[in-house]
């Protein structure tokens, strides 16, 4: 048996990390964009019941299997659920567990990246007296590779390279650095999102913008919270909000198995896995939603928000509005911004690293530093594609695949497993042993029987997803005898590039034909760097269960 010998250095530590895995990029950036997206008071009643039956029930599911993985010797999934229930294909399933995180570490350290140049640019000035277009558009030349808007050639490469070494450095020095790490990165954090939501608030209830008079902060939160309860009956606000929950929570991905399997297994479980899912909810529901809306609301008016809300608006929108408080403020503000999402995204990126370099040791006893230099060189070739390809489409396919239609897959995969065949006698025993608060019996019966088929619903809703994404239209006309219709973002319809087919089917236009052409060769090119990458895990999970057979160590 591998000897592993790190473990958490204290309560604190394991609770910051945990919760620093949790809050990253998509609490600011993903949340109020979803949203938004999805109608803003509509949405907040489903994601807050799927935060409590799906989110804590997972969350409770991931760590005390984590934690029960440690005690046999395995940090992570493929042998993690390899020591829950004895068969020879449940390692495979475990393979997500180490795939996701590589290819969403691959691109989301792009992110990441960004807000470091972000910094630098906010404290350099380079943002002073640009219009709100300048600054959009310095964020297209910025991901536009060839084009260097800001006189460091290749920047956006540089920064990336740059990143992933601070990842991979970090990472070497194992659990002890990324406790530090948590330890300092979280709280300030939370100190400048306070700050800027602060400030927020205090924009002013009109006129805080002379460019649009009739612009009001308030406006974008009452927006977001006003709850509309007959949002319950729309099923695609339900799927945006589970999405959310996943990626939100970092459930379905296999970090937090890893991360609890360096417990101690008489350690709590109960109060730390709300503790870490509270403090991501916080974050995310109080900070998330307090920062960009009410911000951009107030200068440039609700109106504008919904029709411009996306991703970029952080990037693109922000730091023209951190201009109109003046020079200094400007960069403090900038800072501030830019830091917050570098320390959210760091947090995650280095939990992304973990599992990875605990199945390197547990299976082929590599050391912290080979671990780590391994993960920077695979994220290095899986990452580059989308730095150098991000507006030819491979970054958001990765998106796709890895970071959404991946976890909801593992969720739902790890769900069954624990609940119905690990068993809930063994897996309650699990959740409550150690436990410091009393769980509510209440969630025995929500695992079990609830939790499994929402996400099996969940799972076949995305996977035949209607046409318009009209629920309750395409389940009449099933019954009419009519049929289904899918929807192009349907998975099914994604698989076979359906939505460009039909605009290649649309147009006579050869320049147009071509570019639909050219990007479905580029999404091919994602796709099937993504098998490579699954491939290759799994072929390292049958190498390590082949040396376990001849070591004697195998289960079958
Ligand atoms: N939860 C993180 C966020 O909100 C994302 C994240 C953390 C993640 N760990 C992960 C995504 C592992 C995929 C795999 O941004
Ligand atoms: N594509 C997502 C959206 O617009 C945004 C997103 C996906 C994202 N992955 C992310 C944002 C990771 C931040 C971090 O809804």
């Amino acid at each position: 048996m591998s000897t592993n010998s790190q473990a958490w250095g204290s309560r604190v530590g394991l609770i910051l990390a945990m919760a620093g895995n949790a809050v990253g990029l998509g609490n600011f950036l993903r949340f109020p964009v979803q949203a938004v997206q999805n109608g803003g008071g509509a949405f907040i009643i489903p994601y807050l019941i799927c935060f409590l039956l799906m989110g804590i029930p997972l969350l409770y599911i991931e760590w005390s299997t984590g934690r029960f993985g440690g005690k046999f010797g395995n940090h992570s999934t493929p042998y993690i659920l390899d020591s829950m229930v004895k068969g020879r294909v449940l390692k495979y399933i475990g393979v997500f567990g180490i795939f996701t995180n590589v290819a969403v570490a691959a691109y989301y350290c792009y992110i990441e990246s960004w807000t470091m140049s972000y910094v630098y640019h906010s404290l350099a000035g380079t943002f002073e007296g640009m219009s709100q277009s300048g600054i959009a558009q310095f964020f297209n030349n910025y991901v536009d590779i060839s084009q260097s808007s800001t006189g460091i050639p290749y920047e956006a490469v540089v920064f990336y390279i740059l990143c992933l070494l601070l990842n991979t450095f970090i990472l070497s020095k194992g659990l002890k650095g990324i406790e530090k790490v948590a330890k300092i990165g979280m709280p300030l954090l939370i100190l400048f999102g306070v700050i800027l939501a602060v400030r927020g608030l205090t924009l002013g209830t009109s006129g805080a913008s002379e460019l649009f008079p009739d612009a009001n902060a308030w406006d974008g939160l009452n927006f977001l919270w006003t709850p509309q309860y007959e949002s319950i009956l729309d099923l695609k606000v339900w799927m945006a909000a589970a999405g959310q929950i996943f990626f939100t929570l970092s459930v379905g991905m296999g970090t937090i198995q890893c991360y609890a399997a360096y417990m101690n297994s008489k350690d709590d479980i109960a109060l730390n896995a709300v503790s870490a899912g509270f403090m991501n909810e916080f974050v995310e529901v109080v900070l998330g939603s307090l920062i960009v809306i009410p911000i951009a609301a107030g200068y440039l008016g609700l109106d504008w928000v919904l029709e411009n809300a996306g991703f970029g608006m952080a990037f693109q929108t922000m730091p023209y509005l951190f201009q109109q408080w003046g020079p200094v403020l400007a960069a403090f503000a900038g800072l501030f911004w830019f830091g917050l999402l570098f320390f959210a995204g760091i947090t995650s990126s280095l939990a992304m690293g973990t599992p990875w370099m605990g199945f390197m040791k547990d299976e082929f006893n590599w050391g912290q530093n080979k671990g780590a230099w391994s993960f920077g060189l695979l994220i290095l070739v899986m990452g580059l594609p989308t730095v150098l390809f991000f507006q030819e489409g491979v970054f958001d396919e990765y998106d796709y695949w890895a970071g959404t239609v991946s976890l909801v897959v593992f969720a739902m995969l790890e769900t069954i497993l624990f609940s119905w065949i690990f068993g809930m006698k063994k897996g309650w025993a699990e959740i409550t042993s150690g436990a410091d608060i009393k769980v509510p019996i209440i969630y025995k019966f929500i695992i079990k029987f609830i939790t499994p088929p929402m996400l099996i619903i969940i799972f076949l809703g995305s996977l035949f997803k209607p046409l318009n994404n009209d629920w309750s239209g395409n389940v009449s006309s099933l019954f009419a005898g009519n049929g289904w219709t899918l929807d192009n973002g349907s998975i099914v319809k994604t698989v076979m590039h359906a939505g460009i087919k039909d605009k290649i089917l649309a147009t006579t236009d050869p320049v147009l034909i071509q570019q639909l052409q050219d990007q479905m060769m580029y999404l091919n090119f994602a796709r099937f760097l993504l098998l490579a990458l699954f491939i290759f895990i799994s072929s390292l999970v049958y190498f390590a269960f082949l040396k376990r057979r001849r070591e004697g160590r195998a289960t079958l």
